[in-house]
Parts: C-alpha cells; sequence; structure tokens
C-alpha cells in the first residue's frame, strides 16, 4: 500500500510454491512491467478437495525463497493457513458458469477456493497487474472475468505455457510420476499438437474429434487415465459440438499419482 502511495506499480505473482521455470517466468515477467514485486506461496486449503493432495503438496520452503529472492521478488508473502482464515470463514467469491466444466467438473468446490483466495490476495496486496500462467487456462478465464464483473482495478496478465524440452509442460505435480510415467508423459501434448493439425486441416466435428484423441491416448499413454478431453470457447469455456471459431482443447489426464493438464488453442 506504502508503494502504490508512492506511484510505484505492483506486480503480484500468486503461487503455492515448489518453484520450477514455469513459475519464475511468470516472475521474470511481472518484474519487467512493474516497479515493485511481490510474489505469494500459499497452499491454499479451500481449492483442494476431500481427497486430494493438500497434505502430501510438494515443498521446498528455503529454495522458493532463494528462487524468489534471485528472480527480484521484493516480497515474499507466506502466510499460515489460520492467519488466512478464520475458523468462521463464511464469505465465497465464485463465477458458476466459467466453473461448470473441464477442471470445475471433477473438483467442484476448487474455483469457489481459487477465486477467493485470489480476491483476498488481491485486497492484502494491492496489485496493478497479476500474472497467471496459461497451463491453468480456466484459471485464468475465470479471474480475468471475475476482476471485470466485480471492478478490480488490477490487469491479469496470462504467461504462455513453459514446458520441458520434450513438450511436457512443467508442473510441480510431475514430481508424482515414476520414471516410466514420466517418459511416457509428453505424449499427452505430442497428440494435442496432432489435433490442433486435424483441426486446421478441415476436422469441424467436436466429438470426432475427442473420440480421436483418446483413442490415439490409448496407445501413446497407455497408463493415463482420462480425467477430461474438451474442447470449448476460450474465454466462456463452454463445450463447443461444431469448431466454426478458435477452440480451445483442453484435455487432465491422471498418470500414475499426477493429475496432468495440458491444452492448446486452436486458431481457425
Ligand atoms: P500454482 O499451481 O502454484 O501455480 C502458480 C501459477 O503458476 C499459476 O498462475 C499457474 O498457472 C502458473 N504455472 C504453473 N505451471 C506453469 C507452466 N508450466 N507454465 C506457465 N505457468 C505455469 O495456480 C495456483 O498455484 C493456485 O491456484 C493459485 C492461483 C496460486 C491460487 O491458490
Amino acid at each position: 500500500m506504502a508503494w502504490r502511495n508512492q506511484g510505484l506499480t505492483v506486480g503480484l505473482v500468486p503461487t503455492m510454491g515448489y518453484f520450477h521455470n514455469g513459475h519464475t517466468s511468470l516472475i521474470d515477467m511481472a518484474r519487467a512491467q512493474c516497479d515493485k514485486l511481490v510474489v505469494t506461496l500459499f497452499v491454499n486449503p479451500t481449492q483442494f478437495g476431500e481427497n486430494e493432495d493438500l497434505g502430501n503438496y510438494p515443498h521446498d520452503f528455503d529454495g522458493d525463497c532463494t528462487k524468489a529472492e534471485t528472480h527480484g521478488a521484493d516480497l515474499l508473502f507466506a502466510p499460515a493457513p489460520d492467519a488466512m482464515y478464520a475458523p468462521d470463514h463464511a464469505t465465497w467469491v465464485t463465477v458458476p458458469t466459467l466453473g461448470k466444466h473441464l477442471c470445475g467438473a471433477s473438483r467442484p468446490i476448487h474455483f469457489q477456493g481459487v477465486c477467493t483466495v485470489v480476491t483476498k490476495l488481491f485486497n492484502l496486496v494491492q496489485p496493478t497487474k497479476a500474472v497467471f500462467g496459461q497451463k491453468d487456462w480456466q484459471q485464468l478465464a475465470i479471474l480475468k472475468r471475475m476482476v471485470r464483473d466485480l471492478n478490480m482495478p488490477i490487469e491479469i496478465i496470462g504467461h504462455p505455457i513453459v514446458r520441458e524440452a520434450d513438450g511436457l509442460a512443467l508442473s510441480s505435480r510431475n514430481a508424482y510420476m515414476t520414471d516410466e510415467e514420466r517418459a511416457a508423459a509428453p505424449a499427452i501434448r505430442q497428440d494435442l499438437l496432432k489435433l490442433a493439425d486435424k483441426v486446421k486441416n478441415g476436422e469441424r466435428d467436436s466429438a470426432a474429434a475427442k473420440q480421436w484423441l483418446e483413442k490415439e491416448y490409448s496407445s501413446t499413454l497407455p497408463m493415463g487415465i482420462v480425467d477430461y478431453i474438451e474442447l470449448v470457447t476460450p474465454d466462456s469455456i463452454e463445450p463447443v459440438s461444431t469448431i466454426s471459431s478458435s477452440v480451445l482443447a483442453a484435455v487432465a489426464i491422471h498418470v500414475g499419482k499426477a493429475r496432468l493438464l495440458d491444452n492448446i488453442l486452436i486458431e481457425v
């Protein structure tokens, strides 16, 4: 707040920690665009369902502090859960329409938890801009809509997906995979690229495209268990039946203990 009163711009990068190059790329982007930079590290309990990995979420607090500092953060805010949520916390922010499909279908309370904690972080930090990754495309679309609908004076910036050399999207949860699973996981991206080619070459039937991708994964990633394969409108996250304009192809696939997300924006 003192920074804003001095006329400085403040960038915010909210995270749950265990930083990889995806997180640090977001930090670099915010650093380049703002006078002051706040990174938050909070494994937000309200966005995890009962049988999810809240208790085992990977962490490396010392490593994260070093990375945040090296990448130019002025402040790393890492509150304890009871500092963020009163025992009788009762207020929730939700964007129900955009949260109906994709991750919202398999994780019903997830986006309500995300919107609520991000609103709290926005109120605490009062940033000028906040950066989020396109790996969590639905999260980014929901937060853009939340900020617009609630007149929050914050610019939301999307950062492209940061990948390993073999194309696998970086994720803190990649650490859950065995070597064998990790070796097969790049198929997620490779098959999405093939799907994009099919659509660019004229496939307009969304159901046929999804069926093709599911079949493809069953041979390229036999240990994968598909949570969802969807083609949706990029901004409002509504399923598409006939592809007539740009679509987002988004997948979530369980590979061993890891639930992996990826997506591709297909411009037609
Ligand atoms: P977390 O999963 O830690 O991710 C923090 C930010 O990093 C998110 O904006 C996410 O989209 C981005 N990110 C993760 N992997 C990425 C990759 N490979 N390429 C580009 N960006 C990537 O997302 C959350 O935390 C939480 O839901 C949060 C927004 C912090 C609210 O609790």
